[in-house]
């Protein structure tokens, strides 16, 4: 499905939660002094800022197919390179020490062939290392496929049902343990401690939402589908005493040592 460009801005709104799985999978990185690494989907650029943080004297790319996220990432971090790229449709044509990918591969199709494909760009004694949200195992995904699946909007939002490409741990393990020496995983259940649930709706508007929105042409449709959305959360995601909303989001890593 072709899909509009992200909002940056939107996206970065959030940057506190989507930023911690990026720090606890760089930090587990078993390489020393890698030469050159790429941050594949690295949108606005602040994941790759962790890599670069952590090895400051490698070489870096940031990639990604959005020109929306490479703008933000060249304006915001000038001094590194970046590259519109598709890694579905183009074919990379250099090696890296450390390939790295956060929250970004279940946008892209067809596993096993991309994860051969990342893994062939790893240098000898090099790391693929990956997380990716298991969002089809939080109450959140029920919440919004309850709506687009409603009689009123099946006709535009029911085709958006599973539309990220998310496998199963174990399924994972049999693809990398093909391709890499070593093969770590492990899976954090990150609690998210949202002042209400509109919070929620919000942080998912430039993400696992955006792809509804985008079958939408009114806005008057997609608020009306947003809210129906907020009374749904409501229901899966109980207020706390203090009206804060608990949101647990969990993440699934994987590290492959060549
Ligand atoms: C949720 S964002 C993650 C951004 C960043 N890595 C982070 O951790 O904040 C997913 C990114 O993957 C990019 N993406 C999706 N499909 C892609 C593809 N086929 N090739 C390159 N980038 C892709 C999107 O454009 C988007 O910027």
């Amino acid at each position: 499905m072709a899909q509009k460009d992200w909002n940056p801005d939107l996206y970065l709104k959030f940057n506190k939660e989507r930023i911690q799985p990026s720090i606890d999978l760089v930090s587990r990185i078993e390489i020393n002094e890698p030469e050159k690494m790429i941050d594949i989907g690295c949108g606005p650029g602040n994941s790759t800022q962790i890599l670069a943080g952590r090895w400051p004297e490698s070489k870096l790319l940031g990639i990604d197919k959005s020109e929306a996220m490479i703008a933000k990432a060249e304006a915001d971090f000038p001094k590194q390179k970046w590259k519109i790229f598709d890694v579905e449709a183009e074919e990379f044509n250099d090696s890296y020490n450390i390939v790295y990918s956060n929250a970004a591969i279940q946008w892209m199709g067809q596993h096993e062939q991309l994860l051969k494909k990342l893994s062939d760009i790893v240098k000898p004694e090099g790391a693929l290392a990956v997380q990716v949200p298991l969002f089809y195992s939080m109450p959140l995904s029920d919440s919004i496929s309850r709506v687009a699946t409603l009689p009123k909007w099946q006709p535009k939002t029911g085709s958006v049902d599973r539309l990220f490409t998310i496998l199963s741990s174990s399924e994972y393990y049999d693809i990398l343990s093909n391709l890499f020496a070593r093969v770590e995983m492990w899976q954090t259940d990150y609690i998210h401690i949202m002042e209400s649930h509109s919070s929620i709706l919000e942080m998912m508007k430039s993400t696992g939402l955006k792809p509804y929105l985008e079958k939408l042409e009114s806005e008057s449709d997609k608020k009306e589908f947003t809210e129906t959305v907020l009374g749904e959360i409501k229901k899966d995601y109980p207020m706390q005493k203090d009206g804060k909303v608990l949101f647990p989001f969990i993440r699934l890593f994987f590290v492959g040592y060549k």
